[in-house]
């Protein structure tokens, strides 16, 4: 039995200076692929399911409580986590349902807007004990459109946190989500200058876009938990692709979404170790 608290996992590698992956679920094979991955290296993992994702099932509960399951087994420490909700009543289920945390995304809001809905949020979530993400300076690519230009102020950050009594927050710092090569470029003294302006943790989202070399920078750099989706759904479907490919009369649905599994549990343990880099303490004044 290993659900634990989102804050359980982030707030230890806030503290150490490593990064913790947090991968998103969308078929059950994600969450016993991404927490095979995990066992593999003893490391802990977040479970994301976005509203995207629920959207596609038709609701929260079914992927969600599956998810649950899923990390309840484990023999490491995994957090369930709801991502990119837009909708309260999304958040209320997510917290009936027993998820750690919600990342409620309000950043196409005005800033005074995006400050009010957040604020709201964060009150209906801490009085279930429930952490809580949010978003400030809009990361580009939710509508499929590669776009990296977005950046969040350090000032505006640390504004924000303050008013909303966030535990993390999500900023645009050089990502775009659902890139399909792993070309971007971070602003990495961006990152260092939030991580001084903000006392909660960074999170890097459309993070399939970083090659490991730039994902183990924006560690070392001041981000904590970092949202992997796009980069493994290419790795299972390219081994589905393989699989069906190689054998034409192939019908049990096991042998090739098995393939697909394995894929992504192969990959997550290779990502958790590029993740567990660790920044220098910063020497005392
Ligand atoms: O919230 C989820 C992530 O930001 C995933 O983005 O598909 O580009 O890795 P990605
Ligand atoms: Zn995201």
């Amino acid at each position: 039995m290993s659900l634990v608290g989102t804050g359980e996992i982030v707030a230890p590698a806030a503290h150490g200076g490593y990064g913790v992956g947090a991968f998103n679920v969308i078929q059950l094979e994600h969450a016993e692929a991404i927490v095979a991955g995990a066992e593999a290296v003893g490391a802990p993992v977040v479970l994301q399911i976005s509203e995207n994702a629920v959207r596609y099932h038709g609701g929260l509960a079914p992927v969600g409580v599956a998810a649950l399951e899923v990390a309840r087994a484990a023999a490491v420490p995994v957090a369930v986590h709801l991502d990119h909700a837009t909708e309260t009543a999304m958040v209320e289920e997510a917290v009936r349902l027993g998820f750690g945390s919600v990342m409620f995304d309000a950043s196409v809001l005005p800033y005074e807007e995006n400050v009010r809905v957040t604020t709201e949020v964060v009150r209906l979530c801490h009085a279930s004990g429930v952490w809580v993400e949010a978003e400030l300076g809009e990361v580009g690519g939710k509508d499929g459109v590669h776009a990296p230009g977005a950046r969040t102020d350090p000032a505006e950050a640390a504004e924000f946190t303050a008013r909303t009594g966030v535990d993390a927050l999500a900023v645009a710092v050089g990502t775009s989500h659902a890139m399909l090569t792993r070309t971007a470029s971070l602003d990495l003294d961006l990152i260092a200058a939030l991580r001084a302006a903000v006392t909660v943790p960074l999170v890097l989202h459309g993070s399939s876009g970083a090659s490991d070399e730039t994902l183990a920078a924006a560690v070392v750099h001041g981000m904590t938990k970092v949202n992997i989706a796009t980069h493994l759904n290419k790795a299972f479907t390219a081994a589905v692709r393989g699989r069906l490919t190689a054998d034409s009369a192939l019908v049990d649905t096991r042998a090739y979404l098995g393939a697909g599994r394995e894929a992504v549990a192969r990959e997550v343990a290779h990502l958790l170790g590029v993740l567990s880099v660790r920044r220098p303490a910063v020497a005392a004044s």
